[in-house]
């Protein structure tokens, strides 16, 4: 499974990106809105850290809009994937962006069908947002393995990238099912590296040595 970071922080990715774990970013309209300075500059920057996908989302509502946004995201570098949301003018435009060979994202998908309809606009991802149906009692890990199946049924070529990740369990839950991508706030990626039986484990190994080698340093 190839795990992304969702975020539009350069110090993050770059922090996560130094530790060879990163396969790719997604990034939101609400992430980039905490970033400060030029997003085009910032998406560039990205790119050139991860070398890798990187999901940058339109904002223009109407088809013929999200595509020359699309194409023009798409000219800032060749990682980039550009994200529209899931509806009747995002699947044109994913149609359209397609038939110029840019890679697409379909965002804020919530059901099976609607990621049946992405995957048949030709979507290089579909973004199931796991997290905000959970929030609302509905199990989001069953629509990955709902999405799973049918694209498996039929071959699609699109990738399913776990989003809305809320904590570790999603991860692995997400890994468990087969998922393509699994893309994590900085917040879970951290969670992922903290156990306290590995800190104690660790502690625990530092001090014995310790021990021994004075002990021993003790007998010369
Ligand atoms: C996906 O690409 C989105 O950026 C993201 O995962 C949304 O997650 P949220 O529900 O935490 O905002």
């Amino acid at each position: 499974m190839k795990l992304f970071i969702d975020t539009g922080s350069i110090k993050d990715i770059a922090a996560f990106a130094a530790l060879g774990i990163l396969d790719g970013v997604t990034t939101n309209p609400t992430l980039m809105a905490k970033e400060r300075g030029d997003p085009r500059q910032i998406l560039k920057e990205i790119c050139r850290i991860v070398q890798g996908p990187v999901s940058a989302e339109v904002v223009a509502t109407d088809a013929d809009g999200m595509v020359a946004e699309g194409r023009e995201l798409a000219a800032i570098d060749q990682h980039i994937v550009v994200k529209v949301p899931f509806g009747k003018e995002g699947i044109k435009a994913c149609r359209a962006l397609r038939a110029d060979e840019i890679r697409v994202n379909v965002t804020l998908v919530f059901s099976a069908t609607q990621a049946l309809l992405a995957a048949k606009a030709g979507a290089s991802y579909v973004s199931p947002f796991i997290g905000r149906l959970d929030d609302i009692a509905t199990d989001g890990m069953h629509l990955v393995e709902e999405i799973l199946d049918i694209y498996g049924n039929y071959e699609f070529p699109t990738e399913v990238l776990v989003a809305s990740v809320r904590h570790p369990i999603h991860v692995v839950q997400a890994a468990r099912l087969g998922a393509d991508v699994c893309t994590c706030p900085p917040a879970v990626l951290e969670a992922i590296f903290k156990h306290p039986l590995t800190d104690i484990g660790l502690e625990r190994f530092l001090k014995d040595w310790e021990k021994a080698r004075s002990a021993a340093g003790t007998r010369q």
